[in-house]
């Protein structure tokens, strides 16, 4: 039944009205449910809503809306991005500029597959596979039963950020790849990851910098960099609507190699499946051939809606592949051809100089608009001050503008001058208005003020930090809204996040109860850190993680820590590693009355004792590893470098970066290369982790 309001417009029927309210409640409980962690209705209660709803709109199909909780899986807004491990760790390419690279880049591969007997020339065509080398951000898109289940950011190589919800609102991507789910033919791909580049395509970029300037909010530098800042956001309703685009060119997992056997097959399945890949590759079986599709990639670049930065060649066969290997950087069985960086010239209009966490000021060009590449640009770094004066840069000069690929844009020289505008040096720091100084033993000028907003937001970043106190979730990004917030406003006052209230942590953009329950639990596990990392937060000049562990060895706590005095500086000395000069910064930082205040308040929290550093001590003496020098070479799914440096050091050995005769051991992961076989060659023992580990447990 329809009912007409006096004028003659339709009024709700009371279904209509049901389905509408229906629709906005079981959105609110599902958002308190995922964001909050609270369930204000009970399951059998919410469970009866949902159908009811369902089966309304079956009889009311017309009031379906797209954005209806029965038509839309209810996508979380994230208040922290989490970090995720890679299977198998994303290295980056090798570079070539010229013919001469690339023929020494074959040479280097040709002759280790002689080594293995195998000869390069007889291989079947095509040798190689050229294609366009994306100018974007790496991503790993990981599929069970052929299912997506998570999309990772390159990250550090081994770990990444989690932006899964993120991903599945860019249209290019596949949810599902169907032929996977035929059991019998691809069972070897149960789990299967897909590599490849995010991008924002050039007409796209356009349009949000549009949309931006009109918003009056600052607009993307690159499109490289406006599709980072679309894909790292907590609410992925914002990336959808960027409007990514994906080109995936990898399948790194073994099982996906043995099942495809060559990387033109891989490509034809990704045709066939829809996968979203470079259009435009080349199949070559000479050098020449790729040189002359590098020629080709190059002149269609400017007609690309997507930014290149140059062309990747690989080898089509994954055998080879597998012997060829990687170095602990790279893979040797690809290299990236990178384009000659584009050059225009511009007007330098004004310099502004911008405070580093560090409290380094560094001069930021201003110039007159110019695009290159199709990309408009009007900022470059002058880095310092003798940059400055090298270049004999002046205000209204026309300089001479380079911008290669993913490198910001710099000034190369200046070609027109009238001389008489100079650039002149800030006396006070544009964030807080303190003095600037300027050391002479250093080119960069500095804040003088160590509590000014921007230099706290950098302590406060190391204090918290992976190496310092490590407390999971908390970000350069809740560090700034802390100091922006003024819940802290010196360094002194840090130890104050451990008694933040609760409507303290809800200051914080994006906290909500599940967001500040998580953050006490790792405020809370971080109690535990032992004392050096403490110590080492402190930031105190020239005391690294190696000063700091060996200070903590000498102080039973903080308490004693802060009792240093100046007659101290002879037996800060005679302790090992540190010299006059760190002795001095430890005895100026220690007596500030502040850092007194400090230590009292840390003092009260972690309840510091040395015992973990002395028990560490003791225990390690005899470990297989005490006094050994160890390299680290390869790739580790398990572990990131920084965790088996510190099972190294924890266990009484040290990290050394190359391999000499005077190591001892080399541990070594997936696709280790140069560096294993020069321990090889040199003879020296060699692990693998799982050796590695048991040989850490069988001593305990
Ligand atoms: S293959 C083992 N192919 O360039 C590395 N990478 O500078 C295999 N990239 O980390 C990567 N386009 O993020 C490959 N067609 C392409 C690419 C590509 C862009 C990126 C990738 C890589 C970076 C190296």
């Amino acid at each position: 039944m329809k009912l007409f309001s006096d004028d003659g417009g339709e009024i709700e029927s009371g279904e209509r009205k049901r389905i509408r309210l229906l629709q906005k409640e079981i959105k609110e409980y599902q958002k308190e449910y995922y964001e909050n962690n609270i369930s204000k209705v009970s399951d059998e209660v919410f469970d009866a809503l949902f159908l009811e709803l369902k089966t309304l709109e079956k009889q009311y199909p017309e009031c379906v809306v797209s954005d209806s909780p029965t038509q839309k899986i209810y996508t979380p807004q994230q208040t922290v991005i989490q970090k995720t491990k890679h299977i198998v760790p994303m290295i980056s390419l090798g570079n070539a500029f010229t013919d001469t690279d690339l023929f020494d880049w074959e040479d280097r591969f040709v002759k280790i597959l002689e080594k293995e007997g195998v000869v390069f020339l007889d291989e079947e065509a095509p040798r190689y596979i050229v294609e366009p080398k994306f100018d974007g951000l790496g991503i790993s898109c990981v599929y069970e039963k052929g299912k997506f289940v998570r999309a990772v950011t390159r990250g550090d190589g081994e770990e990444g950020e989690n932006v899964t919800e993120n991903v599945k609102m860019i249209s290019d991507y596949s949810s599902s790849l169907s032929s996977l789910q035929a059991v019998d033919k691809y069972a070897d791909l149960e789990t299967f990851e897909l590599r490849g580049e995010i991008v924002m395509r050039k007409s796209v970029f356009s349009a949000v910098n549009a949309q931006l300037e009109l918003d009056k909010k600052k607009v993307f530098s690159t499109p490289r960099n406006a599709a980072a800042g679309s894909l790292r956001q907590l609410n992925p309703e914002i990336t959808k609507e960027r409007n990514l685009s994906i080109f995936f060119y990898e399948t790194p997992l073994p099982s996906s190699h043995l099942h495809f056997g060559t990387y033109e097959k891989t490509l034809k399945f990704f045709e066939k499946e829809g996968i979203s890949h470079s259009k435009e590759y080349y199949a070559c079986n000479s050098l020449q051939e790729v040189l002359s599709a590098i020629q080709t990639i190059s002149d269609m670049r400017d007609g690309f809606d997507f930014d290149i930065d140059g062309a990747v060649v690989k080898v089509n066969r994954y055998a080879l592949r597998n012997i060829i290997g990687a170095t602990g950087h790279h893979p040797r069985w690809a290299i990236a051809w990178k384009f000659p960086a584009v050059q225009v010239t511009t007007i330098l209009e004004a310099v502004e100089w911008q405070v580093g966490r560090t409290g380094v000021l560094t001069p930021v060009a201003h110039l007159k608009d110019v695009m290159i590449d199709g990309v408009k640009v009007n900022r470059a770094t002058l880095h310092n001050l003798d940059y400055i004066q090298e270049k004999d840069l002046y205000i209204g000069d026309t300089v001479l503008l380079e911008r290669s690929g993913d490198v910001i844009p710099k000034i190369l020289k200046s070609i027109a001058s009238d001389k008489k505008n100079p650039i002149s040096l800030p006396d006070v720091c544009p964030v807080c208005g303190s003095v600037t100084i300027k050391n002479t033993d250093e080119v960069a000028l500095r804040c003088s003020n160590e509590d000014c907003p921007q230099v706290l937001k950098g302590k406060l970043e190391h204090f918290v930090g992976k190496k310092c106190l490590n407390i999971k979730g908390f970000g350069a990004e809740i560090c700034d809204d802390i100091v922006e917030k003024k819940l802290i406003t010196r360094f002194s006052e840090c130890a104050k996040i451990y008694s933040f209230s609760v409507s303290e942590w809800e200051q914080i953009k994006n906290f909500k109860k599940k967001s500040i329950d998580n953050m006490l639990l790792a405020l809370e596990k971080s109690k535990k850190q032992p004392f050096w990392r403490l110590i080492h937060g402190m930031g105190i000049a020239g005391v690294g993680e190696k000063t700091s562990k060996t200070l903590a060895k000498s102080y039973s706590n903080f308490l004693e820590f802060s009792h240093i005095s100046n007659r101290s500086l002879e037996n800060l000395k005679n302790i090992e590693d540190i010299g006059e000069k760190i002795a001095h910064e430890v005895i100026t930082f220690v007596q500030k009355e502040d850092h007194q205040e400090l230590f009292l308040a840390l003092e009260s929290v972690f309840h510091t004792r040395n015992f973990e550093n002395t028990a560490e001590s003791d225990a390690v003496k005899e470990g297989f590893l005490y006094e050994k020098k160890i390299v680290i070479t390869g790739g580790f799914s398990q572990f990131t470098r920084n965790e088996l440096k510190e099972l190294v050091e924890k266990n009484g050995g040290s990290c050394m970066s190359s391999v000499s005769k005077n190591t001892d051991i080399l541990l070594a992961g997936e696709k280790a290369g140069s560096k294993k076989v020069k321990a090889e060659e040199l003879g020296i023992k060699i692990v693998d982790i799982d050796a590695f580990l048991l040989l850490i447990e069988a001593e305990k």
